[in-house]
């Protein structure tokens, strides 16, 4: 139960998890997701490669199997994600070689009108653009990331019009959701952070519907973590646009028995808090998604030599971290 009007929510692969939910005999997983949450992200159902795999062909069973669950339980859903350079399908990267502006906008555009449309009135926030901005320690610095987004690389004389026309194309399809830009890396106030400031002036000061600025939240503690996360969110939110922790995670390296530290334990519940504060503190932070709630499905060993990153095991015992958040949200 959160405070306000604030989600509290968990991405969920519908493919994967939902396909064939009985509700009169849920797994004990989705007994979880439907009692712990009050907000779904669809993990990997709504990304291009999975909803739009051949030019003519669409995959909805995923996405609307993780629809039809969030309905029978009452649950809200964020769509995730509609221009993002990672996880396109074959046919979108050989074709782009190729694309002319126009060529690329008439399929971001098809693609854009025709999932939005789907399930226009059902998603109260939609992560329209993901992960638009490089990294410091990226070739090139921090920048929008234009060349290893198939779309923005056929665009590249404006990408930030083509990505105004995303929103306006969302917007037109489904005017009462909240549309967000997202990011991983921009908890705090930095220098990518710098840059989606400026960016959402400029989107703004053209008519763009934008409309929140979603901050991802995988940490991991063999790094310090950057306090300003209220800060940043409020210098956001005086623009007029919601905020939210759209991607929780705290991973760790686990010692030889695969094991984490009670240090490392009590430090992930710490962190884990940390963002859901300036969540609380923040009016404008519309919802808190943990990215998957047990360690058994969640992304981070298949990519990193960490772990132990969500809030329950993988036999669904409740971590101090989930004890932790739901004492902060008791208490708000
Ligand atoms: O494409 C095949 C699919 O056809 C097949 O059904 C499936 C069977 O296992 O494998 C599929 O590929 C998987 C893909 O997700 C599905 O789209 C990959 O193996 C898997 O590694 C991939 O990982 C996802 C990753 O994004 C890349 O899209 C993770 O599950 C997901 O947690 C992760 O989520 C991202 C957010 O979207 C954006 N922010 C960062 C976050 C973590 O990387």
């Amino acid at each position: 139960e959160a405070p306000r009007d604030l989600q509290i929510g968990s991405a969920v692969w519908g493919q994967r998890d939902l396909l064939g939910h009985d509700p009169q005999d849920p797994t004990a997983f989705q007994q979880i997701l439907a009692a712990e949450f009050g907000s779904l992200t669809p993990e990997n159902d709504m990304k291009w490669a999975e909803i739009h795999p051949e030019p003519d062909v669409y995959d909805f069973a995923g996405a609307d199997a993780l629809m039809a669950f969030a309905q029978a339980h009452g649950q809200e859903v964020r769509g995730h994600t509609l221009l993002w350079h990672s996880q396109n399908p074959g046919w979108v990267t050989e074709a782009a070689a190729t694309w002319t502006c126009d060529e690329a906008r008439d399929v971001l555009e098809d693609h854009v009108r025709t999932v939005v449309g789907r399930y226009a009135g059902d998603i109260y926030e939609w992560d329209v653009a993901n992960e638009l901005v490089q990294d410091e320690w990226d070739a090139g610095g921090v920048r929008l990331r234009t060349e290893a987004n198939p779309f923005l690389a056929a665009c590249s004389d404006d990408p930030v019009a083509l990505i105004g026309d995303v929103f306006r194309w969302t917007h037109e399809e489904d005017p009462e959701s909240v549309l967000f830009l997202n990011d991983y890396n921009a908890e705090g106030v930095n220098a990518k952070t710098d840059a989606y400031y400026a960016l959402a002036q400029e989107l703004l000061a053209d008519g763009v519907p934008l409309h929140g600025f979603g901050a991802q939240g995988h940490l991991s503690l063999q790094y310090g973590f950057d306090e300003s996360i209220q800060e940043n969110f409020e210098r956001f939110a005086d623009l007029g646009l919601k905020v939210a922790v759209t991607e929780a995670d705290v991973r760790m390296p686990l010692g030889e028995d695969g094991e984490p530290t009670a240090e490392q334990i009590a430090l992930q519940a710490e962190r884990y808090d940390k963002m859901l504060q300036a969540c609380l503190e923040v009016a404008a932070c519309t919802s808190f998604t943990v990215w998957g709630f047990d360690d058994g499905r969640s992304w981070v060993p298949d990519v990193f030599p960490e772990g132990y990153a969500t809030i329950m095991t993988e036999a669904y015992e409740k971590k101090p971290a989930y004890d932790v958040l739901l004492e902060s949200l008791t208490a708000a």
